[in-house]
């Protein structure tokens, strides 16, 4: 029998959300709306989706592994460098690229729980611990993770803002937190939402790179810039990381239609200030619908709401799904009383929460 290395074995497969298709067979149902895997209702800008028609004659050419131009673009909107970018086929792969460039088995990873469940998975894969600080039980979480710092530690994972819970951190209180971790260790600050983030102290990372040259931001274009089918997310970092991460990429992984739509879409601002605009509508509508009900909703930075059912939580994903509303389910995330709902439209929004009050009345256990 053929083995995988010894550090998968005890791996378990990533948990997507489901997709419509499968709840549409499931349920036979003709309209499904999926508020699960927290992306962008508004679809792809119109610029976007004309840049991706326009690359379909070009095809058969490989992309160019440099994306000079996205690069370029990406390194103009934060003010850095273009050897100060990576791209990646979705920021899952940035993470990934954290593994094959910097992890070795000896090492500790650290991370806050409950959060995004890749950083667990690449850790394990090359062979590290993986130690987390349960964040919900901590008055300061970061301080906390410090406690955990050792010798052995390589990476530190943080979500900012944090998938599920929506909670964020500070510029003060990351700054506080960098300042005090070695240069040696690789702190990963994912930003997969930051975009929506309103909050006045949330943080810009970038400016501390020079000082910090093992901090690493990551970003993606599969939430506000809504192109998650074509798999571009990006790092920041110093020069000294991109180098170690170019390494380690796969030559063509931003096919050519990825490279034209994300390089069309991160300029058409507005639609992005349409998507937050739409975002921060929905998350105040949610949000008071189910408080009303007098249900514990987290207060979110991002385009999700985390929302505490109890224990017929999966009775409730169950119920939703069968009237065609996909939400998330938290127990792969540990939170087996909460789901996570993602912001729709508002008529998707209504949808949901007429669904949500029909369990509450009817259908709950
Ligand atoms: C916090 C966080 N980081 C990264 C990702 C991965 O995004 P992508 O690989 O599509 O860029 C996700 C996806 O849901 C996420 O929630």
């Amino acid at each position: 029998m053929l083995e995988t290395r010894p550090e998968l074995q005890n791996l378990s497969d990533y948990v997507p959300g489901k997709s419509i298709e499968e709840v549409k067979t499931k349920y036979n149902l003709s309209n499904v709306i999926k508020l699960a895997s927290n992306e962008n209702p508004l679809g792809p800008s119109p610029k976007a989706q004309a840049a991706y028609l326009a690359v379909s004659s070009k095809l058969h050419l490989y992309p160019r592994g440099d994306a000079p131009d996205l690069i370029q673009a990406i390194a103009q909107k934060h003010s850095v460098s273009k050897h100060q970018i990576i791209l990646g086929n979705g920021s899952d792969e940035v993470i990934d690229m954290v593994g094959k460039a910097f992890i070795r088995p000896e090492d500790e990873c650290l991370s806050l729980e409950p959060t995004f469940s890749v950083y667990r998975f690449v850790a394990l894969s090359f062979g590290a611990k993986y130690i987390t600080v349960p964040a919900l039980e901590e008055d300061s979480p970061l301080e906390a993770l410090l406690k955990k710092v050792s010798s052995k530690t390589r990476v530190i994972f943080i979500c900012n803002p944090n998938n599920p819970t929506g909670s964020y951190f500070s510029q003060r209180e990351l700054l506080d937190f960098i300042k005090q971790i070695p240069p040696s260790v690789l702190i990963f600050v994912d930003e997969a939402y930051a975009e929506y983030a309103q909050a006045l102290d949330y943080p810009h990372l970038t400016p501390y790179i020079q000082e910090y040259p093992n901090l690493v931001i990551s970003r993606t274009f599969s939430k506000i810039y809504a192109l998650a089918g074509l798999r571009v997310g990006y790092a920041i970092s110093s020069p000294q990381v991109i180098a170690g991460f170019w390494k380690v990429k796969p030559p063509f992984d931003i096919n050519i239609a990825a490279q034209a739509s994300a390089l069309a879409a991160i300029s058409d601002t507005e639609h992005v200030q349409k998507s937050i605009d739409l975002n921060n509508k929905g998350l105040v509508f949610v949000t008071q619908k189910i408080k009303a009900l007098g249900f514990q909703v987290l207060s979110s930075q991002a385009n999700f709401l985390c929302v505490r059912i109890g224990s017929d939580a999966s009775n409730l994903v169950n119920y939703l799904e069968s009237q065609g509303v996909i939400v998330r389910g938290l127990s792969s995330f540990g939170m087996p009383e909460w789901i996570r709902v993602t912001i729709g439209t508002p008529e998707e929004n209504d949808f949901f929460i007429k669904q949500f009050y029909q369990w509450n009345t009817n259908a709950r256990n």
